[in-house]
């Protein structure tokens, strides 16, 4: 066995999920139980291209600090584990308790199975834990649901309470369809409904998930979302995730009017966000909507220059629901529990920047995990924003753009981009200024950046690998005069104990 890895290599994220080693894609299972968060993804053990596909599983007190459990459910023989969910199985409904009042997990995926020649088949599977987590047995009956289409994964479980049963969301990838059934025991499973082709239909379909996600200024009142991922064509290039917002009778999903139109809703505008489920049994009270999503693009996936693993997690994000004109959009926001590892709190006051760039002197602020909160009016500026992850030849651009009334990033400059041509480019999401003001949340770790516009209301996410010595930041407006408002910013604290 090699020695363990550092954790502190170049690219390694230090606040972001990463596997010790080895390739990883979607998350799977993302469940609460009994004080501690799961996360299982998708990990190839054997290498560091996708492949032997099993989960692997990691655990967490607090969303933040993440220990690595290694492999939770095996390929074995032709059959590989694709994705899938994970519950509480609180009723012991399905019998993997031992007694009465026993709460197992249980673990729906997908099995991938190599048939005689090419041809694949796949099938919705269980596998179920009685000690928290820490072992996997898989079902005997196994597949418990099957479908005419071998293309037909991705099963996304969760109890629905009005009807006292399990409803399934799973995708029929090729057809563009998600389909509803429903199961009094994870064991037996009936079709309820179907729903697509809709919204964005030129790639295949993926990682379905149906989910209650409150309204931003009424916790109570909670509306539900059908969140689809696309393999190719999203508006970043590439794999993508959209959304539908509408009603769930228990039965079939309708989105509202407003979420059939033929522009998508894309929940991330940014190349590297896919395949995010949510967390199933949240603790009350606050019974947060909360989800991550895989921080890569099937377009480049296997090419981003990391080793010895390859990918990483989102943040976890918390959801709402935001009233537009246009209908309801999703809001997201890093989890507040992120706050525990800021350290060296920075502020800067109004200044005003007239067509310029201003690097900050390194010893006020720079860093390469950085928290940056800027309150920006755009003015008369033709774009207004910040340069992360600056050195030579180097910078990543943040910003407002006012001649597209967008928000941006741009990582053309933003360091190694030679392994595939694509990603040097510069993506946008529509934003409008609220009362001449926009606001800019930008998460910088060692090989990303995630940005929240005005609020979350629109979120960019994007893989970049600067030099070592990129750790720079700057303000600048562009064509006009721009002022910065207020800018906080912190350095966020490595979870893997770097300095
Ligand atoms: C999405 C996906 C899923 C599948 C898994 C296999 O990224 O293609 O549809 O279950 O990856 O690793």
């Amino acid at each position: 066995m090699d020695a363990p890895p550092s954790f502190d290599e170049p690219f390694r994220p230090q606040f972001h999920y990463t596997p010790p080693r080895h390739w990883m894609n979607d998350p799977n299972g993302l469940v609460y139980h009994e004080g501690t968060y799961h996360l299982f993804h998708q990990y190839n053990p054997a290498a560091n291209t996708w492949g032997h596909m099993s989960w692997y599983h990691a655990t967490s007190p607090d969303l933040v600090h993440w220990t690595h459990r290694g492999v939770a459910i095996p390929e074995e023989g032709n059959e590989m584990i694709f994705s899938g969910s994970a519950v509480v199985d609180h009723g012991n409904t399905a019998g993997f308790g031992s007694q009465r009042g026993d709460s197992p997990m249980v673990a729906v995926y997908t099995s991938n199975y190599r048939l005689p020649g090419d041809a694949i088949n796949q099938a919705q599977s269980l596998a179920y834990s009685t000690d928290g987590g820490a072992t996997w047995t898989k079902y005997a009956g196994n597949p418990v649901l099957d479908h005419p289409d071998a293309e037909f994964r991705d099963p996304n479980v969760f109890w629905y309470a009005p009807g006292q049963k399990w409803v399934m969301a799973v995708a029929l990838s090729e057809q563009r369809i998600i389909q509803f059934y429903e199961s009094p025991d994870l064991k037996t499973w009936t079709h309820l409904s179907d729903f697509g082709p809709a919204g964005s239909t030129e790639g295949i379909w993926e990682c379905p998930a149906l989910l209650r996600v409150p309204m931003e200024d009424d916790a109570g009142c909670r509306r539900w979302v059908l969140s689809v991922d696309v393999g190719s064509g999203a508006v970043a290039g590439g794999s993508g995730s959209q959304y539908f917002v509408g009603t769930f009778d228990g039965i079939a999903f309708a989105p509202d009017a407003s979420h059939l139109d033929d522009a998508p809703h894309w929940a991330d505008y940014g190349p590297d966000f896919y395949a995010a489920i949510p967390w199933n049994n949240v603790p009350d009270p606050d019974g947060r909507a909360l989800w991550l999503g895989w921080m890569n693009n099937w377009t480049y996936a296997e090419d981003i220059p990391t080793a010895p693993w390859r990918s990483a997690q989102t943040v976890p994000r918390t959801l709402s629901l935001r009233h537009r004109n246009d209908g309801l959009q999703l809001v997201q926001h890093p989890v507040a529990e992120l706050e525990r590892l800021r350290t060296n709190p920075v502020r800067l006051g109004e200044r005003t920047l007239n067509d310029e760039t201003v690097s900050l002197p390194k010893d006020s602020l720079s860093g390469r995990t950085l928290e940056l909160r800027a309150t920006l009016a755009p003015e008369n500026a033709e774009a207004v924003g910040l340069h992360v992850r600056t050195g030579k030849n180097e910078r990543t651009v943040v910003g407002y753009d006012a001649t597209s009334d967008s928000v941006f990033v741009d990582r053309a400059r933003s360091g190694a981009v030679g392994f595939q041509p694509d990603i040097a480019a510069r993506n946008t999401a529509p934003l409008s200024p609220t009362d001449g003001r926009v606001t800019l949340h930008v998460l910088v770790d060692r090989s990303s950046v995630e940005v929240f516009a005005n609020g979350g209301a629109r979120v960019l996410t994007h893989r970049l690998f600067p030099g070592s010595a990129s750790d720079g930041v700057a303000l600048f407006a562009q064509g006009g005069t721009a002022t910065l408002l207020s800018l906080d910013a912190w350095t966020l604290r490595s979870i893997w104990g770097n300095p």
